[in-house]
């Protein structure tokens, strides 16, 4: 069984989470991928949850985001705790992103989605629909947790059992630590990197290239910077392994 984040409960829960090292070592690359193209003026966050991720974005970069979630919960907290004149909060159905016309939208992301997936025929119809609404040309950027990163003990969260192999599409636990509360426990999917490649590809996208940051590719000024800020924090394996997969890919031009 997947986590419900239709559940109210399991949304606060997850608003409540410190996405610190989400955002060092996975939001700072895809926002960076986007800023990399200064044409692009709209984004589509899909699964975009609380809105923080979306919030981030338009703050950061002046960018329209169409952000999109199927839990009304989620929708609820992201236009109560994060109205922003350039983002534009949808609850979808079934995948559908009817609002959006084909070939309308400059870039596309989807963070810590398709391990929440259950079937690989769901994630190739939701990377279908993405493509249908980018433009010829846009970026596609897919953020979820390192598949050969299971069972190690990260300073914010745990994904899988140690020392267990996981196979393809294998449900697995994942523990998000959260301050002075008890770990909100996400039942998760295994997707090894080949799958995404494989989807990818049969979804239309091109020139796929993926990113595994650890902390040894973050400036240590900006490292100072984050600690400065949040002293409770500490880095663990972070150092050697790389908590997060990210996958850039392009919608080509016919
Ligand atoms: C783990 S949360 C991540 C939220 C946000 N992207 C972030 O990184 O903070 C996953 C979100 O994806 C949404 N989601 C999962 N499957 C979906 C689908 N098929 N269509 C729309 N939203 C979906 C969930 O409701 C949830 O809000």
């Amino acid at each position: 069984m997947k986590t419900s984040f239709k559940k109210e409960i399991i949304a606060n829960k997850f608003e409540a989470y410190n996405d610190i090292l989400e955002r060092t070592l996975g939001f700072r690359f895809v926002f960076q991928t986007f800023l990399s193209n200064p044409k692009i003026t709209s984004v589509l966050d899909y699964g975009c949850g609380p809105g923080k991720v979306s919030h981030r974005l338009a703050k950061k970069t002046g960018i329209n985001v169409f952000a999109v979630d199927e839990s009304k919960e989620m929708i609820n907290i992201a236009t109560k705790k994060r109205h922003h004149p350039n983002i534009n909060y949808h609850l979808i159905k079934n995948n559908h992103l009817s609002f959006l016309e084909d070939n309308s939208v400059g870039g596309a992301m989807a963070c810590y989605v398709f391990i929440n997936t259950e079937k690989k025929e769901q994630i190739l119809k939701i990377m279908k629909e993405i493509y249908r609404v980018l433009r010829p040309g846009s970026l596609f950027v897919i953020l979820d947790t390192n598949p050969d990163s299971t069972g190690i003990e990260f300073s914010t969260f745990q994904n899988g059992v140690k020392g267990k192999k996981y196979m393809s599409g294998e449900a697995r636990q994942e523990w998000l630590h959260i301050k002075d509360e008890e770990d909100l426990i996400l039942h998760d999917f295994h997707w090894p990197k080949s799958v995404y490649e494989e989807l990818l590809t049969e979804a239309g996208f091109q020139e796929i290239d993926i990113l595994e940051p650890t902390l040894k590719d973050i400036p240590c000024e900006e490292l100072k910077m984050i600690q400065e800020k949040q002293p409770d924090h500490h880095w663990k394996n972070e150092w050697e392994f790389p908590p997060f997969a990210i996958y850039k890919s392009i919608k080509p031009i016919e």
